[in-house]
């Protein structure tokens, strides 16, 4: 059996969509035939409120446990039974806003947590997703030292939509020394629409500054909140969606980039 791809979503910019693009990328990998696991490393958990059956406030082992704790803790917080077949969850909560001070006291490698923690899985799943929150503090570091692979999610319709990208990129080479084998996949356009000139430049920036561009961009739908309300995979709620093809063709590409 082969070892899980783990593919944290990261991009310090709020609201850039990386819980959509976690969670429909994992309800399409699991459509796949993949085992796929979501882990929700913001205190915001949003990726747990859309793939959950509980609210993260009852749920006991959530990341931010997991991350301090003893390992025995990850049978815990391992969660099968979610809104989405073949997809399995490790709940983020609001505990997760003070766990960062908390590593930085406690843990002997503060941003290598994860990785010893979730060492076990690796074996269980095909595809490891990670969801970041919004900062480049200890939690990203602890998703991007314990990741195969990085994917930057990028809002194309927005004029600010790249700002800090270099300091994100500039973060990845810190957590290179800890974690060498880190593979950027590239940036994913999300609210593309190549007939808008802005969407158009910040495809063009986005090369510049990212390096790599997956192929596949996501359109604009409506469709994406609400699958959010409706706790539904974007399958679910209409598979024949341009935006439910973007994110299969999503999962397609990133199959064949890490294999
Ligand atoms: N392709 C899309 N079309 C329309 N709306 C979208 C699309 N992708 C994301 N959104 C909406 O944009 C908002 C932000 O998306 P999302 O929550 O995925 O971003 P995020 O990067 O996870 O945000 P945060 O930094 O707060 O965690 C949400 O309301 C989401 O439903
Ligand atoms: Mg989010």
């Amino acid at each position: 059996m082969s070892s899980a791809k783990i593919i944290a979503i990261a991009n310090h910019k709020g609201g850039c969509g990386k819980t959509t693009t976690t969670v429909h990328l994992a309800s399409e990998l699991a459509e796949l035939g993949h085992r796929v696991l979501i882990i929700d490393l913001d205190p915001q958990a949003n990726a747990s409120l859309h793939v959950g059956k509980k609210h993260p406030s009852e749920v006991e082992t959530t990341t931010a446990e997991l991350l301090l704790g003893d390992v025995s803790l990850l049978t815990d917080a391992l969660e099968e039974d979610t809104n989405f077949g073949n997809v399995s969850l490790i709940y983020g909560s609001l505990n997760l806003g003070r766990t960062e001070d908390q590593l930085k006291d406690d843990a002997p490698r503060p941003s290598e947590e994860l990785a010893t923690k979730i060492e076990f899985l690796k074996d269980l799943y095909d595809y490891i997703l990670i969801d970041c929150p919004p900062s480049l503090k200890l939690l990203t570091s602890n998703a991007l030292a314990s990741a195969t692979h990085v994917i930057i999610p990028i809002e194309s319709g927005s004029q600010y939509g790249l700002y800090g990208v270099t300091d994100l990129i500039n973060h990845l080479s810190k957590i290179r020394r800890v974690n060498p084998d880190l593979k950027l996949l590239g940036a994913l356009l999300i609210k593309h629409d190549e007939r808008q000139n802005v969407c158009k430049l910040i495809k063009l920036e986005a090369s510049n500054q990212v390096g790599h561009l997956l192929t596949t961009t996501i359109p604009n739908s409506t469709k994406v909140n609400q699958a959010a309300i409706l706790q539904q995979s974007l399958i679910q709620l209409d598979k024949n969606t341009k935006v439910r093809k973007a994110f299969e063709s999503l999962a397609l590409e990133i199959i064949t980039l890490v294999q």
